[in-house]
């Protein structure tokens, strides 16, 4: 490894961001909290709190309905949150940003409304490391109209075994849809090549980007993935919003997926005229103040600016891998450097089970999550049950990773391995 690395002063200067967290700061409640598990979800900046409260405090109103002042000032805001989600991941404009739930919901959202007019035997393809969300939702829908799904492996390196899915996408494959970052291997996917895969047979892509748009610079039109779905309590922003992105041409193409207020131009009793995007998908009063944080969230991730990030988190993990393939009996499932992979490091500590590994580093301050990471499939995958996994941000330094190596250390002393 280059010795530069191991230097605190080459990273991102991450103590003076923890002061931007009220949970991280060191006067919070839970003192010297070393949070490593980034990958379910991120510690908020206090001016994301701050832009949700403003809402609540100053200009609560619901939007698109009203003509008084708080409803112009809360539509305004709310629709300034499309555009700067846009602008964020490179799309063209507000109207290809859908705000959803969460990348489930997205993910959801496709599975209904692209598989609506697919025909029995028609082909999906997916990969073995998918997460939940981007697998339940097709195999329920191609369960339900004989659709065909076919999986691209994953090859003992942790990677996409590419010559596999070359043989798998055919004429037949309307849609395929792969993980960006994986939430248990950290291995980023080629989903541009995947992309253009998929186009050479008439395929649509879709990028569930859960993982990667809180942590590395995306461009949509460089991808060029049809859709990509994020959410943004895993970028600085709050729980309950998601991001659906989807070229304008598809989206203007395709039913809706839920229904009722705000979605419609024109009503009838017996019938309807859709409104347009992004409204058409965007059913119900929406998540205004919840747009609003990740409006902030983005502002803040700019600020420091995502190539810095990625960096950043690069450099953390390379220094993670060496530190912790030192520490006898522990087993990494991922990449061992960093090309292609992000700061999502899944381990097994022999002789400690994960859940125990985990209970053990917390009652040292280290918060790290363990399980199955809601990848069942890619654990049968790697023949285990669990595994521990940390994932890092931008507030975290090498520091973070030498108190997770001594937690570790002592968990192993505890369980007398
Ligand atoms: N998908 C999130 C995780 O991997 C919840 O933890």
């Amino acid at each position: 490894m280059k010795r530069s690395i191991l230097k605190h002063s080459t990273m991102i200067r991450a103590i003076e961001i923890k002061k931007d967290f009220p949970i991280l700061n060191e006067n919070a409640h839970r003192k010297n909290l070393v949070y490593l598990d980034n990958a379910a979800t991120s510690q908020k900046p206090k001016s994301v709190i701050t832009a949700m409260t403003r809402y609540y405090e100053e200009f609560n109103a619901n939007v698109h309905r009203s003509v008084h002042k708080l409803s112009e000032l809360a539509t305004e805001a709310y629709e300034r949150a499309h555009e700067k989600t846009a602008q964020f991941i490179g799309a063209q404009s507000g109207e290809e940003i859908i705000f959803t739930k969460n990348t489930t919901e997205a993910l959801n959202l496709l599975a209904y409304t692209l598989c609506k007019n697919l025909k029995a035997g028609e082909e999906i393809v997916l990969t073995e490391m998918e997460h939940h969300s981007n697998l339940v939702p097709w195999q329920q829908i191609a369960k339900e109209k004989g659709l065909t799904i076919r999986f691209i492996k994953v090859g003992k390196d942790f990677r996409l075994d590419i010559k596999h899915a070359r043989s798998l996408i055919t004429d037949k494959t309307k849609i395929v849809s792969c993980v960006h970052l994986s939430n248990v291997l950290g291995t980023i996917n080629p989903v541009k090549e995947l992309a253009q895969l998929a186009h050479k047979h008439g395929a649509v892509m879709v990028v569930d980007g859960a993982q990667s748009a809180a942590h590395l610079p995306i461009d949509v039109k460089d991808l060029d993935c049809d859709f990509f779905a994020f959410s943004g309590h895993k970028m600085l922003g709050p729980t309950g919003i998601g991001v659906l992105y989807g070229k304008k041409s598809l989206l203007e193409n395709m039913d809706p997926f839920l229904f009722g207020g705000g979605m419609i131009a024109e009503v009838t009793l017996t019938d309807v005229k859709f409104a347009d995007l992004p409204a058409k998908f965007e059913a119900g009063t929406p998540n205004i103040a919840e747009a609003i944080g990740l409006s902030a969230a983005i502002e803040y991730l700019e600020k420091i600016g995502m190539t810095t990030i990625a960096a950043h988190e690069e450099r953390l993990t390379e220094y993670a891998l060496v530190r912790l393939s030192t520490i006898p009996g522990l087993t990494i499932y991922g990449p061992h450097n960093t090309t292609r992979r992000g700061a999502v490091i899944s381990f097994n500590v022999e002789g400690i089970h994960p859940h125990d590994l985990a209970s053990a580093l917390d009652r040292y301050g280290v918060a790290v999550r363990a399980g199955n990471h809601c990848t069942m499939p890619l654990m049968n995958r790697l023949g285990i049950n669990g595994s521990a996994r940390a994932s890092f941000y931008l507030y975290n330094d090498t520091r973070d990773v030498d108190a997770l190596a001594e937690a570790i250390g002592k968990a192993k002393t505890l369980f007398k391995v």
